[in-house]
């Protein structure tokens, strides 16, 4: 099965690193029109330039929703515009219970949560039947490891927004579906592991039933797939992309 993805244009939040730059990669090269929003002129510009095909890059916070309304009107003026949107954008902050302060709350909460509720509802208007909506969840919301009960909560509500959206948008014809991957070698893992970093991937590697952590390129495929007509029927679910850590 091909993945084809002609004659769609897609939003990739957070599309300048890791697993948004390798969704919005892997959407080009099925045939989409794909722009990426990040906070950082200088990188989403260069990402932009790297995915290549013509890839919009588009300055936006998701915590702001005046930013996302913006970016989505650009998308449709410029794009013609929009079928498929990845809201992937997602920062942690660590803190085991009692040094939870107000300001990581706020940083993790305000992106995962209420970011990827600007980006959703910013977008809603413009689409129409056919169209895909994947949120970026993540193991964290099943495991819960130590330190990250704020990010795992936020994670566990992407299950609670697929589950009750696509009730809420009934008829429409819009899929909305989530996709949590595992430990997933990008600039944030390695930033959250630190100097320690080589030695916890190894601890990772061992961790995992197929034996390693993940690349950015095999969540880009399973998004590629639950954006495409090929998942046509699939909704209100949640796929787990972590080489069997979960079972
Ligand atoms: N890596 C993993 O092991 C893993 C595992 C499970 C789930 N995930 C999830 O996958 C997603 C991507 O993670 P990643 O590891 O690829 O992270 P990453 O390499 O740090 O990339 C994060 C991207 O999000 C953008 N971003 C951050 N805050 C933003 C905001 N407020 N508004 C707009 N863009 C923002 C960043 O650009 P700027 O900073 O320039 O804005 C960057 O493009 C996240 O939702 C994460 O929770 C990751």
């Amino acid at each position: 099965m091909r993945i084809d993805l002609t004659a769609k244009v897609a939003l990739v939040t957070g599309g300048s690193s890791g697993i948004g730059f390798a969704i919005a990669k892997q959407l080009t090269e099925c045939g989409a029109a794909v722009a990426i929003t990040g906070r950082t002129r200088d990188t989403i510009d260069s990402a932009a330039s790297s995915i290549g095909g013509g890839c919009l890059p588009i300055v936006a916070d998701v915590t702001q929703a005046d930013e996302m309304d913006a970016a989505v009107q650009r998308i449709g003026e410029t794009l013609g515009g929009l079928h498929i949107v990845v809201a992937n954008a997602g920062v942690g902050a660590n803190a085991p219970l009692g040094e939870i302060d107000d300001q990581k709350f706020e940083k993790v909460v305000g992106t995962n949560l209420k970011g990827v509720l600007n980006t959703v509802q910013s977008a809603l208007p413009m689409l129409g039947h056919g169209a895909s909506i994947v949120l970026m969840g993540s193991t964290g919301s099943f495991e819960a490891p130590s330190t990250m009960s704020v990010y795992g909560a936020t994670k566990a509500g992407m299950r609670a927004f697929a589950k009750t959206w696509i009730k809420d948008i009934k008829g429409r014809g819009i899929r909305i579906n989530v996709v949590s991957p595992g430990a997933i070698d990008t600039p944030s893992l390695r930033d959250a592991l630190g100097s320690d970093g080589d030695s916890a991937i190894d601890a990772l590697n061992e961790r995992s039933p197929i034996g390693r952590i993940g690349t950015p390129e095999e969540v880009a495929n399973v998004v590629a797939f639950f954006a495409s007509d090929s998942a046509s029927y699939i909704n209100g679910e949640e796929l787990y992309v972590d080489g069997g850590l979960k079972v």
